[in-house]
């Protein structure tokens, strides 16, 4: 498949970077003018430029890209709220043009899903998103496998930086605003970890997955969401006195999103530690199926964009 790639942070990159170890072709590769703190353009370095096929490469303007000739649409600008924009737009548009759509923004997946599906309904393309929910963990091919009428519900840890804080508190004894301020040295916790720490990005994962259940119906002002920002120290030692911990964990069903801190038992598959992911799939008639993994990252978050890519049809 030919890629074209829009967003070029750590993911955008990393689907460049990779996509030829997949059997796929890079021809364009650009920045969202408005969702790029820096338009002075992509610096693409000497070894990645290496990898791609010339075309449209490097360029701080989305324009470039639905100017080439491609097949799928990478869709890997900044996850935004509310209208999704300008994400929304641009899967719109390459759908208009009969293209693919892979997104690794969570955006439009979770606030506009609805109008997502009558776009691809009118279109030659289709959308995928594997990666919007769990990084590298296959939680979306998962449930299609399964087929998403046999699944009951979804629930575990869906955010890496709250959780490598919890783990740290836990581990350490240590107060949330110290491990915070090391997650962000460290490079775990982004300079703005708002939505990773009050519950929004795990949120907007299992709102997808709501939708994806439910054949849509869910935004995130649908979904109940507490944070770990008022979890004190003590509760967690408390917690460990008697063989538990506390984990940020998000549940979707067909009835609705929840994600708040909840106790579980120190020895159960969902205290996963430090950054590790974890998903349980309930299935009405297969039992319970657990996937744990990276659920953060560059190449991980690129190896299931470029997995998407493989299970498109032909154009
Ligand atoms: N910031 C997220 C996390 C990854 O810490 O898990 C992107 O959704």
């Amino acid at each position: 498949m030919r890629l074209a790639i829009l967003g070029a942070g750590d993911v955008g990159r990393s689907v460049a970077d990779l996509a030829s170890e997949y059997g796929h072709e890079v021809v364009a590769l650009a920045d969202s003018s408005s969702a790029t703190v820096d338009s002075s353009g992509i610096d693409v370095d000497s070894a990645l430029e290496a990898k791609l096929s010339g075309g449209q490469v490097g360029e701080d303007d989305p324009e470039t890209v639905f100017d080439t000739d491609y097949d799928v649409l990478v869709e890997a600008t900044p996850t935004t709220l509310d209208d999704a924009e300008p994400g929304f737009s641009h899967v719109k548009r390459a759908l208009e043009a009969d293209r693919h759509v892979v997104l690794a923004n969570k955006g439009p997946v979770a606030e506009r899903y609805e109008e997502l599906r009558a776009l691809e309904a009118d279109s030659a393309g289709s959308i995928r998103f594997e990666a919007t929910v769990g990084g590298a963990i296959p939680v979306l091919s998962t449930i299609e496998d399964s087929t998403p009428q046999a699944v009951t519900a979804v629930r575990g840890v869906l955010n890496g930086t709250a959780n490598f804080i919890l783990t740290r508190m836990a581990a350490e004894g240590l107060d949330y605003e110290h491990v915070l301020a090391e997650a962000q040295d460290l490079g775990v916790a982004e300079a703005d970890p708002t939505f990773d720490v009050d519950g929004t990005d795990a949120a907007l994962k299992f709102v997808i997955l709501a939708n994806v259940l439910s054949e849509g119906g869910f935004a995130l002002e649908d979904a109940t969401v507490d944070g770990i920002q008022n979890v004190p120290g003590s509760a967690l030692d408390l917690a460990a006195e008697d063989g538990q911990t506390i984990r940020l964990i998000g549940e979707a069903t067909r009835e609705g999103v929840r994600v708040g801190p909840r106790l579980v038992p120190e020895n159960s598959a969902l205290a996963v530690t430090g950054t590790r992911n974890i998903v349980q799939i309930e299935t009405k008639n297969a039992g319970s199926l657990h996937s744990s993994g990276r659920g953060a990252g560059g190449p991980e978050t690129a190896t299931a964009v470029l997995s998407d890519v493989g299970r498109l049809p032909e154009l």
